[in-house]
C-alpha cells in the first residue's frame, strides 16, 4: 500500500482548487442508472470511490466513459442486472445507493452489504425501514440485502435519526413510486440537495431538499441529464485547516463559502483571518492560535467528516480544547496515531480533550480511515522532521491529487508506491 512522506514546517501559500464533492458523486453516479438514457456528470472528482462505482455500473450492464478526467458519461439504457453482490460493492459503503436506484427502476435489487471506512457500527436500518414503508419487502442475510416490490407507493416517512444515506436512498426509491412521499426529519447536507437537483434535472419532482421536510411526487420514467457536481465541503475544509496549521495564507477556490460556515466560525474563534469571496475563501493564520470547543452535528452543524482534521489543529493551539462527537461513536481511532506525533489527547466516551502542545514531531503513522488519514497529513505538515503515513489508499478514496495540491502550496510531500 502506498505511503506519503511529509517533511513538515513549511508554510503553505498560494491557491488550491477544490474538486467535486465525494459524498455527492457517490450518490449521483448510482442515481444515473435510474434513467433510460445517458447522463453526463461534470466536475467529477478523480478519486478511488468513483473508479469503484464505475466498475459496479459496468458489471451490472451499464457503460461509463470518461470524456475527460473530470467528465463522465454514464449510460444505463439497456437492461441492467439487478444483482450486485461482488467485491467492488462490498468495498464501499455508498454502494447502498444501488439498492434505492435499482428498486426505483426495476422494483427489485440484490446488493452486498456495504463496507467503507471502518469506524463504529454503521447500520442501514433506516434505509430499509424507508423501503418497507414504500411497500417493498426487504430480506437481509449472508451479507446481502434483497428488496423487491410489485409497486412502490408514496407515503409519509419520519426518520428517527437524521441520516444522510437513508434520506438520499429513500429519495431515490420514492422518485419512481406512485403518488407522494414525504420524508420528515430529513438530512440537510449539501449533497442531499445536489442529488435532488440532479434527479429533478432527470425529470423527478422533488421539493424541499435542504430543509428537514422533502416532498417527492413520483414519476414513471427519468431521462438522462447533464449535471455538474458541487464542490467538496470536506476537501475544502481540509485545505483550510492545513493552511491554518502551517500559519499559511491560502486561497481555497471553487467552493460554496456558505457550506463552510460552521468551520469558518471556529477558525475565526481560534484567531484565524478568513476572507470570503463569491466562490472562494482566503485563510490567513498567524500563530499562536487559541483552543476552542467543537461539537459535531448534522448540517448545518460542524461536520463529523472534519472532526479528525480539526483535532489535528486544536492539538497545537494554546490551552485546552474539547471535541464532542455526536454522529459516529467510534470516530476516535485517529487519536492513537496523532499521539505518536506528540498530541496530548484524552478520550472519554464521545468527548476528546486536547491539551495544546508546542509542536508535533515526525513519526511513522497510519491512516486508519479516510478522514483520519487527512488528519495525519495535516499534523505532518506542521511536524518537526519527517512523517511517514501508511494506509494512503484510504486517503485516495476521497482526496484527488492530494500530494500535488499540497506540493503546489509549498508542502514537502511525496508518495512512495508500495506494491500490495
Ligand atoms: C454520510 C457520509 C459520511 C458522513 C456521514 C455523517 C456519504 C457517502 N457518507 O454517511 O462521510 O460521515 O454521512 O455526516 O455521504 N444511522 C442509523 N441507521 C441507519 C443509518 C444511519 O442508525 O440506517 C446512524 C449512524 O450510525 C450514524 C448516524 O445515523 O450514527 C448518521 O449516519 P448517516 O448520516 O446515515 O451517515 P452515512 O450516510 O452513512
Amino acid at each position: 500500500m502506498d505511503k506519503l512522506i511529509v517533511k513538515g514546517r513549511k508554510r503553505l501559500a498560494g491557491e488550491v482548487n477544490i474538486s467535486g464533492a465525494k459524498n455527492a458523486v457517490v450518490a449521483i453516479i448510482p442515481a444515473a442508472i435510474m434513467a433510460e438514457g445517458a447522463s453526463v456528470v461534470e466536475n467529477l472528482p478523480c478519486i478511488e470511490d468513483v473508479s469503484c462505482l464505475c466498475k459496479i455500473i459496468e458489471k451490472i450492464g451499464g457503460t461509463c466513459q470518461y470524456i475527460d478526467r473530470h467528465t463522465l458519461k454514464i449510460d444505463a439504457t439497456g437492461p441492467l442486472d439487478t444483482c450486485a453482490t461482488f467485491d467492488e460493492v462490498r468495498k464501499m459503503r455508498a454502494s447502498y445507493y444501488f439498492l434505492g436506484a435499482l428498486l426505483a427502476r426495476y422494483k427489485k435489487a440484490e446488493v452486498s452489504l456495504p463496507g467503507g471506512c471502518n469506524f463504529g457500527v454503521r447500520p442501514i436500518d433506516l434505509h430499509l425501514k424507508g423501503f418497507r414503508a414504500l411497500g417493498a419487502t426487504v430480506i437481509e442475510g449472508d451479507g446481502v440485502v434483497k428488496v423487491y416490490a410489485d409497486k412502490l407507493v408514496g407515503t409519509s416517512i419520519y426518520m428517527d435519526q437524521v441520516s444522510v444515506g437513508a434520506t438520499i436512498n429513500i429519495m431515490l426509491a420514492a422518485t419512481m413510486a406512485e403518488g407522494i412521499t414525504t420524508i420528515e426529519n430529513a438530512a440537510k447536507e449539501p449533497h442531499v440537495v445536489d442529488t435532488a437537483n440532479y434527479l429533478n434535472m432527470m425529470g423527478a419532482q422533488i421539493k424541499g431538499a435542504g430543509t428537514d421536510v422533502i416532498r417527492i411526487r413520483g414519476v414513471e420514467k427519468l431521462h438522462g441529464a447533464q449535471y455538474a457536481i458541487i464542490p467538496d465541503q470536506i476537501e475544502a475544509g481540509t485545505y483550510m485547516i492545513a493552511a491554518a496549521i502551517t500559519g499559511g495564507d491560502v486561497l481555497v477556490k471553487n467552493i460554496i463559502p456558505k457550506h463552510m460556515d460552521s468551520l469558518t466560525a471556529k477558525l475565526e474563534e481560534m484567531g484565524i483571518q478568513i476572507e470570503e469571496g463569491d466562490d472562494s475563501i482566503r485563510v490567513c493564520a498567524n500563530h499562536p492560535l487559541h483552543g476552542v470547543n467543537v461539537k459535531t452535528m448534522s448540517y448545518p452543524g460542524f461536520p463529523t467528516d472534519l472532526h479528525p482534521q480539526i483535532v489535528a489543529l486544536l492539538s497545537v493551539c494554546d490551552g485546552i480544547s474539547k471535541i464532542t462527537e455526536n454522529v459516529w461513536e467510534n470516530r476516535f481511532q485517529y487519536v492513537e496515531q496523532l499521539c505518536k506525533l506528540g498530541a496530548k489527547i484524552q478520550v472519554d466516551g464521545r468527548v476528546a480533550t486536547m491539551e495544546g502542545i508546542e509542536k508535533y514531531h515526525g513519526a511513522k503513522v497510519s491512516a486508519t480511515d479516510l478522514r483520519a488519514g487527512a488528519a495525519m497529513v495535516i499534523a505532518a505538515l506542521a511536524a518537526e522532521g519527517e512523517t511517514e503515513i501508511d494506509g494512503v489508499r484510504y486517503i485516495d478514496r476521497g482526496y484527488e491529487d492530494i500530494e500535488e495540491k499540497l506540493g503546489a502550496l509549498g508542502a514537502d510531500i511525496h508518495r512512495i508506491h508500495v506494491a500490495d
